[in-house]
Formats: C-alpha cells, structure tokens, sequence
C-alpha cells in the first residue's frame, strides 16, 4: 500500500494493488467507525465497486464483531421509475448485497423511493429525512467513470439537496451491464445531493480499474468543478481515497 498525499490536498489517497487489498482496508475504517458508536448513521452506495467491502461487513457481522442492530443505514440514490421489488433497484441490490446477510432492521433502511408517483415529492421527503439526521456518521462512495458521486452527473453547478436527475449515456453504458439491454436502464434517478454527502462527519471513496482513472485524476488533481461532481470532496472535512493502482494510474 502506498499513502499520497499531494501539496495542497488536505486528504489521504492510498494506492493498493488490488481491488481486493482496498476493499478490506476500507471495510476496516467502516468496522472500527462502526464500533464507536452502535446508533451509527451508514451512508451506502451501490453499484460493483462496495460490493467486497459489503462482503467484509457481513462476515464481521456474522462473527460478532460488528452489529447493525441499531444502525441506520441511508443510500445515496434510486434509479427512477423502478419498482423497489424489481430486481434491478437499487433497493433488490442492497437487499442481496448486505442487508439481507446483516442484523439491520428493516425500519432502519433508508432510500429514496423509485415507486414514488411524485419524484419531486420524493426527493424533498428524503431531504428532510438526511436534514433531520444533520449528516451521516460515514458516507461509503463510489465513483462514476464521468466523475459522478450518488448520481450527480457533471453539470454546470453542484446540486445541494436530494433531486431527480438525468442520467448521462456514459452512466447508461457503464450500467448496462446490469441489465439485459441498454434500452432497459433507466433514464433517471434520484440521488442525494453534493450537499447530503458534504454534511457527512466521513467520507470514504474507493475506485477500482483503469475506467475510473480519469475521473480519479480530476476528483482528486483537478481544480474542483461540477464537470467533476467528486471534486467537491476536496473541501471536504474528512475524506479519503481507497484505490487499485488501475484507478490511481493518472496520478501516480
Ligand atoms: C451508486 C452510486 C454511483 C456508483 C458509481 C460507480 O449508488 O452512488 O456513484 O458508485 O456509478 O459504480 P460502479 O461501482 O458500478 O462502477
């Protein structure tokens, strides 16, 4: 592992050389947070990359050394429109990745509603949920191969709250390989905010493979711009960068 720092960059990047090897140094970070405090606040993201480190989780929990009894668990986004029950949501995807394996308690899941006959409705609710909290404890973070953290695809400006967005075709392609046929991803999804993710205590983003490498270089390189929507974190409080050296070959 190898621990970069850059001038003027207030955060942490490490390089692994696995993708395997980053997972289980992020899984630790989410493990010992988790054990400080049992009524912790879990942000969570889908998609391929936290899906080792959900594996880390679910094996610490089933030998006792975590709990998600009390945990509050909140995901960053929804496809829209989508049945939650349809195995495509992102909902069916937590489900099978950690939530079915984990103590947490159903009433505990937080996610935006792909079902909700009113998106904007929608999003203004779950909004209020994240403002009740005042922030998330720990924010897991993916990141899109266009630089998008949740769903917020590169824009003119940073979105702040919870808001129904149009997905780029770029993050149409990368997520076609989820689905039978690109013409059944959705076109949209509801995604928390830049500013959901900021009020985070902690933010931890893991990439993997030579795809992300671009978007890792202006995350982390780049002045911030919402070209680069993961720019943000660099004003972030309390962020780092969890990478396979495919993902860190930019900046390296
Ligand atoms: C999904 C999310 C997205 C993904 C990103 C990377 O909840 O927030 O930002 O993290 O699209 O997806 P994968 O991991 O599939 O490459």
């Amino acid at each position: 592992m190898k621990r970069l720092v850059f001038p003027g960059k207030n955060f942490p990047v490490y390089v692994f050389d696995t993708y395997e090897e980053a997972s289980l140094a992020a899984a630790e970070v989410v493990v010992s947070e988790m054990k400080k405090k049992p009524e912790f606040l879990l942000g969570l993201a889908t998609g391929s990359t936290p899906v080792r480190l959900y594996r880390a989780l679910i094996e610490k929990c089933r030998a006792g050394e975590i709990s998600f009894s009390r945990v509050k668990t909140y995901n960053l986004d929804e496809y829209y429109p989508i049945d939650p029950k349809n195995e495509q949501s992102f909902l069916a995807f937590m489900k099978a990745n950690l939530f079915d394996h984990v103590d947490l308690p159903k009433e505990n899941i937080h996610i935006p509603n792909g079902a909700a006959t009113d998106p904007a409705a929608e999003a203004v609710r779950y909004e209020e949920e994240l403002l009740a909290i005042g922030g998330v404890d720990l924010q897991v973070l993916g990141i899109g191969s266009d630089g998008h953290i949740g769903f917020n695809e590169p824009a003119d400006e940073f979105i702040l709250p919870t808001h129904l967005v149009t997905l780029t075709e770029q993050t149409i392609n990368d997520n076609s390989r989820f689905f039978r046929a690109k013409s059944d991803v959705p076109t949209h999804a509801l995604t928390m905010g830049v500013g959901a993710i900021m009020r985070a205590k902690k933010c931890i983003l893991i990439a993997n493979g030579k795809n992300k490498a671009e978007a890792i270089r202006g995350a982390i390189l780049g002045d911030p711009t919402p070209k680069n929507q993961a720019s943000a974190l660099q004003f972030h409080r309390d962020v780092a960068f969890y990478l396979d050296k495919d993902a860190a070959s930019e900046i390296l």
